[in-house]
C-alpha cells in the first residue's frame, strides 16, 4: 500500500530524513518511489521504479542534499503500470509544485478530459497527475497553496490521502485527508507529515492525525489545522509510547489486527475506481473482460486453496446467479491430479493473494495444457500467478502480513463481485439498473465495514469468544453466499486457535454431522435476509432443539432473536452480504486466539505463502 512523507525545516536539509521515512514505510509494499523538494527557484523531482536503493542511487549527485523542505512516496500500482513516469510526486508541469497522494480519485476520467480540453498534458496513466494539475492551475492564480488544495479537492470525488509541496517566495507544504491516514508532528525546528505514525518516530512522538475533511499546513516548527472551507480546526496530540515490535503493526497488537481494520479501506482500494456507475457496469484496467471474451466463455472453472478457495466458491454463487454461466470450484490440489474434462472455451479462474501458491500454479498450468483459458484475481502485481495469466483482477489489499487472511478475502470477494457483474452485463443477463443497483450498494458498503471494525464489535466478539473458550469443538453452518462464510469462520478458528471448527452447510447437518451436537457445543450460524433465510432458521431451530448453544452473525432479525447469543452486522444486498459477515467470525478467531495465547500471526505449522506441494 502506498505511503506518504514530508517535512519542512527551518535550517536542517531534508532530504535524508524523507528517504529514511520512505525506508520505513517499506514494509507497505511497493513498486516504485520518489520525492520532491523545495529549491531556490522550483520544486525539483526524483522518482524510480523499483527499490529505494534505486531511488538512493540517483540522489547520490547531492543536487538536492540542502533542500529545506519536501515530500516523498511509495507507490504501490493501481492505476497504470509500475513505471518511471507512473511513481509520485506528480507535478503540474510548472516547475513549482509537486503532489504525492494515496487513495483514489473516482471521478480522474471526467476530471482528465476537462483538462485536457483546456490544454493541458498528462505524461502519466494516474489518477494522481489530475489532482496535480488542479492545484497547480489555483496555485498559479493566487500563490496560496492551502486555498489551491482546497479548491482542487472540492472538484474531487473519492478518497485520499494528499501532501504537496510548493514553492513561491518561499516553501509551502500543505496535505489533507479524506479516508486513507494521515498524521502529522513537528518539533522546535521542522514539522512533519505520514501516513504512518511509524514515519515520525525518529523525529517525535507526539503526534496529531488529521480526521476527514482535515487539511494541515506546515511550517518549521509546527502546524495549521483547518476544514476543507478553511475555518480552524483542533485535533488531540497524542503521545504514542509503541516500542518498535508493536511500532511495526501500526499500535495494534498483531498484524492480523491492524488488517482486519485496514479492511473498509481496502475494500474501496479494489472496487471504487472500476465501477461505471451510470452504465451500471465494471471496468478492468487490463485487456481480457471485453465483451467478446466474456461472451465465448462456456464455464468457468475455479481453482485456489485455503481463504482463496472459499473467495472462489462466492464467486461460483455470483457467477452463476448474476451472469447465468455454469461455474465449477475445485481445490487447486485436487483439482491438478484429476482428469479434469474441460468443455471447449472454459475460463480458468485462479485465485491466489501471493500468486505463488504451488497447487494454484500447477492447477492454472494444467488447465492451460489443456486449451483453457486461465484468467486470475491476485494480489501481488509480478508475481507468477499474475505473470501466468491471460487477464488479471488485482486486488488492492496491500501487503498481508499475517498468516491468517483476512483483508486478501475480502478483496478477492469484491474482485468476484464486480467480474460476475462484467459478466452479466456482457452477456446481457444483467440489465443497467441491475447492474446500478448493485455497484450503488457496494459503494455504500465502505462505513458499513468500518462499523464491523469498532471497539463495540470488537469487545461483543471478545466477550463471546470469552464464553466459549473451554469448547472442545464449533460448528460454523450457513447456507447459499454464506455457506462459504462458515467455511472461512472455521477455517480462521481453527488455524490461528488450534481450536477444532467444522465449517458446513446448514441443510447438511441432518445428513451426519448433527449427531455431534450435545448440550452446549457452540454453533456459529451465518445468516442474512435472502433466498435461504428461513431455512438457516429452521436449521437454528434444530441445533437449538438438541441443546446446542447458538451465536448468530448477520443481519437476519429472527435468527438474531431465536439465537443464544448475537453479532448483528449491517443490512445489505444478499450478495454483498459475505462481505459484512465475515469480519466478526475473524474477530471471533482473533479473540479465541488471544485468550489461548497463540502466536496469531504464525500460527504453528503454516507459511504465509505455500509455494511446494
Ligand atoms: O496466497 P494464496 O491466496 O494462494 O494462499 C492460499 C492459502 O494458502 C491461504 O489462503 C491460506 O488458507 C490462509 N492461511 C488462510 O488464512
Amino acid at each position: 500500500m502506498c505511503g506518504i512523507v514530508g517535512a519542512v525545516s527551518r535550517s536542517q536539509a531534508v532530504l535524508r530524513p524523507l528517504v529514511e521515512g520512505l525506508r520505513v514505510l517499506e514494509y507497505r509494499g511497493y513498486d516504485s518511489c520518489g520525492v520532491a523538494v523545495a529549491e531556490a527557484d522550483g520544486v525539483a523531482v526524483r522518482r524510480k521504479v523499483g527499490r529505494l536503493a534505486e531511488l538512493e542511487a540517483v540522489l547520490q549527485d547531492g543536487a538536492l542534499d540542502g533542500a529545506l523542505g519536501g515530500i516523498g512516496h511509495t507507490r504501490w500500482a493501481t492505476h497504470g503500470k509500475p513505471s518511471d513516469e507512473n511513481a509520485h510526486p506528480h507535478s503540474d508541469g510548472s516547475g513549482h509544485l509537486a503532489l504525492v497522494h494515496n487513495g483514489i480519485i473516482e471521478n480522474y476520467l471526467e476530471l482528465r478530459r476537462d483538462l485536457l480540453d483546456a490544454g493541458v498534458t498528462f505524461t502519466s496513466e494516474t489518477d494522481t497527475e489530475v489532482l496535480g494539475h488542479l492545484v497547480g492551475r489555483e496555485f498559479e492564480r493566487t500563490g496560496d497553496l492551502a486555498a489551491a488544495l482546497r479548491a482542487a479537492l472540492a472538484r474531487v470525488q473519492g478518497y485520499y490521502a494528499v501532501a504537496v509541496v510548493a514553492v513561491r517566495d518561499e516553501v509551502q507544504i500543505v496535505c489533507a485527508r479524506q479516508g486513507p491516514p494521515l498524521v502529522v508532528g513537528a518539533t522546535a525546528e521542522a514539522s512533519f507529515l505520514a501516513s504512518d505514525v511509524l514515519a515520525l518516530i525518529p523525529h517525535t512522538r507526539e503526534v496529531t492525525y488529521l480526521e476527514d475533511g482535515d487539511v494541515a499546513i506546515l511550517r518549521p516548527g509546527g502546524f495549521e489545522l483547518s476544514d476543507l472551507a478553511g475555518n480552524p480546526v483542533e485535533r488531540p496530540v497524542r503521545t504514542i509510547d509503541w516500542d518498535a515490535e508493536e511500532a511495526s503493526k501500526g499500535g495494534y497488537a498483531h498484524h492480523m489486527l491492524k488488517e482486519i481494520h485496514e479492511q473498509p479501506d481496502v475494500l474501496a482500494q479494489t472496487a471504487f475506481d472500476r465501477l461505471l456507475q451510470v452504465e451500471g457496469d465494471v471496468a478492468f484496467e487490463g485487456g481480457g473482460w471485453e465483451n467478446e471474451a466474456l461472451q465465448r466463455v462456456q464455464r468457468v472453472q475455479v481453482v485456489a486453496c485455503g481463504t482463496a478457495l472459499h473467495a472462489g466458491m462466492i464467486a461460483a454463487y455470483m457467477i452463476e446467479g448474476l451472469a447465468g454461466v455454469p461455474v465449477d470450484v475445485d481445490f487447486a490440489s485436487e483439482f491438478r491430479y484429476r482428469d479434469p474434462q474441460l468443455v471447449p472455451d472454459t475460463m480458468v479462474l485462479a485465485i491466489s493473494q501471493s500468486g505463488e501458491t504451488a497447487d494454484t500454479l500447477a492447477a492454472m498450468r494444467l488447465a492451460r495444457s489443456l486449451g483453457a483459458r486461465p484468467v486470475s484475481i491476485c494480489n501481488v502485481i509480478g508475481s507468477t500467478v499474475v505473470r501466468e495469466s491471460d487477464a488479471v483482477i488485482l486486488t488492492h489489499a496491500g501487503p498481508e502480513i499475517g498468516v491468517a487472511s483476512t483483508k486478501a478475502f475480502v478483496t478477492q470477494v469484491v474482485a468476484a463481485l464486480l467480474l460476475a457483474v462484467r459478466m452479466g452485463r456482457a452477456r446481457g443477463r444483467l440489465s443497467v439498473e441491475q447492474g446500478r443497483e448493485l455497484l450503488d450498494e457496494l459503494r455504500r458498503l465502505r462505513p458499513r465495514v468500518e462499523s464491523l471494525v469498532s471497539d463495540e464489535v470488537d469487545a461483543r466478539c471478545a466477550e463471546i469468544a470469552a464464553q466459549t473458550q473451554d469448547a472442545k469443538g464449533f460448528f460454523f453452518l450457513g447456507r447459499g453466499i454464506n455457506f462459504p462464510v462458515a467455511l472461512e469462520g472455521a477455517l480462521k478458528l481453527k488455524e490461528i486457535s488450534y481450536v477444532h471448527a467444522e465449517g458446513y452447510a446448514a441443510g447438511e447437518m441432518k445428513h451426519g454431522p448433527i449427531a455431534l451436537i450435545e448440550p452446549g457445543m457452540p454453533v456459529v450460524v451465518v445468516n442474512s435476509p435472502g433466498r435461504v433465510a428461513s431455512k438457516v432458521r429452521s436449521n437454528i431451530e434444530q441445533v437449538k432443539a438438541r441443546g446446542g448453544r447458538v451465536i448468530c452473525v448477520g443481519s437476519d432479525p429472527e435468527s438474531l432473536a431465536l439465537a443464544d447469543e448475537g453479532v448483528p452486522v449491517p443490512a445489505t444486498n444478499e450478495w454483498l452480504s459475505p462481505l459484512l459477515n465475515v469480519i466478526p467470525l475473524q474477530l471471533f478467531a482473533y479473540h479465541h486466539a488471544l485468550l489461548r495465547g497463540c502466536d496469531i500471526d504464525k500460527p504453528r505449522n503454516l507459511a504465509k505463502s505455500v509455494t511446494v506441494e
